[in-house]
């Protein structure tokens, strides 16, 4: 896939940075990821594409975090609001912005706090590498009977080792 400047090699294999899923706390099990990833996080229960996500019951864990592959987002986000409402356990999903205003997943999913970054995240294209420039936005949904936004100042290291918005 190819958007803007950004190329992915392939489409399920961008990551998230550290820094955004540090800036929601601690989390017990990612259904979506790669154990580099779930190792750099401190994520103890996690599947791959191999253990595949959807066939666990995802009642069992406190706090989620999930950045679905792209080209299974709808499934990802339907089991997520399904295992909300049975257990009502705090299930964060990262989704592109745009994806918000579909039918789609506004039928999926009953309500959300959505944190709306200040500025872009820019995700990994690869394992260790950052992409050069992101062409779209996305948003932080978290679970929730109802709706509600915040905006959210990510704090990231630069070069130099010191602290700064993105
Ligand atoms: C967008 S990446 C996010 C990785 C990591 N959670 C993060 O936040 O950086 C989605 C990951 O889900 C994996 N994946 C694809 N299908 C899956 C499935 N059915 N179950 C679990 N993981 C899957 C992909 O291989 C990819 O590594």
């Amino acid at each position: 896939m190819t958007k803007g400047k950004l190329i992915f090699t392939r489409d399920n294999e961008y990551y998230t940075p550290k820094y955004v899923v540090d800036a929601f706390g601690k989390f017990d099990y990612d259904p979506a990821t790669v154990p580099e990833k779930a190792a750099e996080f401190g994520i103890p229960n996690f599947d791959t594409e191999e253990t595949d996500g959807l066939k666990r019951d995802w009642t069992q864990f406190k706090r989620i975090w999930i950045n679905p592959p792209f080209t299974r987002k709808h499934e990802f986000i339907a089991k997520a609001w399904e295992t909300y409402q049975q257990a009502k356990n705090e299930i964060y999903v990262l989704v592109p912005i745009e994806f918000l205003t579909t039918l789609r997943f506004q039928d999926a999913t009953g309500g959300g706090t959505v944190f709306l970054p200040r500025g872009r995240i820019q995700f990994e294209s690869g394992l260790g590498k950052t992409a050069s420039g992101v062409s779209f936005g996305t948003v932080i949904v978290k679970m929730s009977d109802t709706y509600g936004l915040e905006l959210i100042t990510f704090k990231k290291e630069n070069k130099n080792g010191t602290l700064r918005g993105i």
